[in-house]
């Protein structure tokens, strides 16, 4: 592969809330730099946030030796820091400024030629201005949400479904000895794949998806036939981004400065509540929250993450910039990183995934 010669010294940073395998990346992107082509690799630490303030360490093999299996990321992260809405104090007052040219500065004076950011659609969002400005970057996506346009597949949503999955089975156990209906709120933001597939390897009977809003009536219909069944207990996946017809999304709390600032959460509580007031069948919730986020990557994601670290590089080495890696149809694929900013990639309804689980009785709280 002929290598860009201008390209001597690149930077990495990881933004926006961790995943499993991100450490993976990182170990792909530095070993094939330093051993394939003799670049150097500085870590910019904490995000977007490591770069406006000066936070840069050179990275070398023996940092990013036995990390492949290692959860969150060694150069840490960061999902409210954005350099086009930085907050500084003035006279005990906060106002936000545009810090790209901080960033910029941070970037001459490491001698960065390149950077690869591995993120969200909100860290690909922070990084348009560094490509406006010359920076050559590439995107590589993460999230448990697997949400980002583009991509068929981010790395960390194996892991996480892995987990959500192990959870709601264990909730089975339980749930069957009690004749319970169990709750269980899962992350995704507003896109429901992660429920959806954990809803269905664990063979939740109720999953509730931000992509169809429910009708708590059709719920309790659905349990009151299931409950009077041999089995006499029901697990419900629940999306935190779920809600009612007619209703919104359930905000627990608004991070000001995040360059998303809503997060979500607590419709698990709501969801259990209308059940046990309507049906008076014992309901319990667990909110599962970040243990979805943490752990070791599982083998599927150490193994995209991987492919994803080594492609990145190898399309910066080959002269191309401002693209992100992807992966469509089975195979690595790259796309202007631009595509990806403001859009989320959300569960059709008409996806094979819900057509499987109607098939199988799965209740949606919708007639679909
Ligand atoms: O985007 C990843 C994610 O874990 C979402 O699923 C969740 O809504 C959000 O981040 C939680 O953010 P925080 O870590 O700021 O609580």
């Amino acid at each position: 592969m002929p290598s860009d010669p201008t390209i001597k010294r690149i930077g990495l940073l990881t933004g926006g809330g961790d995943c499993p395998g991100l450490n993976a990346v990182i170990r792909a992107v530095s070993k094939s730099a330093m051993f394939q082509h003799d670049i150097e690799v500085v870590g910019i630490l904490n995000g977007y946030e490591g770069l406006i303030r000066n936070q840069v360490e050179p990275l070398y093999a023996p940092d990013v030796s036995g990390i492949l299996t290692r959860g969150g990321t060694i150069l840490g992260s960061n999902n409210r820091i954005s350099p086009q809405h930085f907050p500084v104090e003035e006279n005990g007052e906060i106002t936000y400024v545009d810090a790209t040219d901080r960033c910029l500065q941070t970037i001459e004076e490491h001698r960065i030629d390149a950077t690869i950011v591995i993120g969200g659609d909100g860290t690909m969002a922070c990084t348009m201005p560094l490509i406006e400005a010359g920076v050559p970057c590439i995107g590589v996506p993460k999230t448990i949400d697997n949400d980002i346009i583009g991509t068929d597949l981010t790395f960390g949503f194996t892991t996480a479904m892995t987990t959500a999955t192990m959870s709601l089975d264990r909730l089975h156990t339980t749930a069957d000895s009690h004749n319970r209906v169990m709750v269980c709120e899962l992350m995704g933001r507003n896109a429901g794949w992660l429920t959806l597939a954990a809803g269905i390897a664990s063979g939740s009977d109720v999953i509730l998806l931000p992509e169809i809003p429910f009708s708590i009536d059709l719920i309790c219909e659905y349990l009151e036939d299931r409950m009077r069944s041999p089995a006499g207990f029901s697990i419900i996946a629940c999306a935190e981004g779920a809600h009612p017809e007619g209703e919104g999304q359930i905000v627990s709390q608004v991070v000001e400065d995040s360059v998303e600032p809503i997060r979500l959460g607590g419709i698990g509580h709501l969801v259990a509540a209308a059940i046990e007031e309507r049906t008076r069948f014992e309901t319990r919730t667990t909110v599962l929250g970040h243990v979805q986020r943490g752990g070791p990557p599982v083998a599927m994601d150490r193994v995209l993450a991987t492919r994803f670290g080594v492609a990145a590089l190898e399309l910066l080495v080959s002269g191309l910039q401002n693209r992100m890696v992807v992966w469509r149809n089975g195979d690595i694929d790259h796309i202007p990183l631009s595509d990806v900013v403001g859009g989320q990639r959300l569960v059709p309804m008409g996806h094979p995934m819900i057509h499987a689980a109607s098939a199988v009785r799965t209740c949606f709280g919708q007639d679909l």
